[in-house]
């Protein structure tokens, strides 16, 4: 018997003509940014919690003074409270600090001074088990610093994915949906999935920007059902 069940996101048509689209842009418009330059889970890690909440410029600012203070989970998991909250300050959100710690206290165990393994895990399974860390922070280490090809959506990506794939008709589709349209684009090669990854957030982040997205501009018009229509 079939079963009701939420519809499945297929790859699309368009999915080959998207990713190299994308992908090309990206090859000559990517910003440099620390965190693209490493492929150390533990600062991944940093990079993607810090940005969270708060702008690219300012994290860029905070993010390399926060690892020269602690540069590994170990140095992070062992330092007080205190101390942290003062390497954090400035990024705002605090509460995003405290749950890195917690994380790197967690993993790599309490104060311990002994060799055990202090290591994030590959696997997004197992990373959102771990605290703090929901769906989109589990995807973007285990791409970002792994090179597993998998999906990251976050809100930028949730956005281009939703105007390119769904158009109008992508209105209060469910993140399940997307996140399945998201794997089905994710390409099955991990260094390629990366440069993926990166590049739907960061053509979210300079051109299909939530208000004022700068169609005229975007590399991955010919594919987008929104932005075909629009004379911007
Ligand atoms: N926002 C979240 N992750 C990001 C990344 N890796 N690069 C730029 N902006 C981001």
């Amino acid at each position: 018997m079939p079963r009701k069940s939420i519809p499945q996101a297929r790859k699309p048509r368009s999915a080959q003509r998207f990713r190299r689209l994308l992908l090309a842009w990206y090859a000559r418009a990517a910003r440099d940014l620390p965190w693209r330059r490493t492929r150390d889970p533990y600062r991944v890690l940093v990079s993607e919690v810090m940005l969270q909440q708060t702008q690219v410029s300012r994290v860029a600012e905070y993010y390399p003074r926060f690892l020269e203070k602690f540069p590994d989970l170990r140095s992070l998991a062992s330092a007080p409270a205190r101390a942290v909250r003062e390497a954090w300050d400035g990024l705002g959100y605090y509460a995003r600090a405290r749950s890195l710690h917690a994380l790197a206290r967690s993993v790599a165990g309490r104060g311990e001074a002994g060799r055990g393994v202090a290591k994030l895990p590959e696997d997004p399974q197992e990373l959102v088990k771990l605290p703090g860390i929901g769906p989109y922070t589990a995807g973007a280490v285990a791409s970002f610093a792994y090179e597993k090809p998998v999906p990251a959506v976050d809100t930028n990506v949730r956005r281009v994915l939703r105007r390119v794939f769904l158009g109008d008709a992508g209105r209060g589709t469910g993140d399940g949906y997307i996140w399945e349209l998201a794997r089905a684009l994710v390409p099955k090669d991990g260094k390629r999935a990366w440069r993926f990854n990166q590049a739907i957030m960061e053509l979210g982040a300079l051109i299909c920007r939530a208000r004022r997205p700068q169609c005229s501009q975007c590399p991955v018009r010919p594919v987008c059902r929104t932005g075909k229509r629009l004379d911007a």
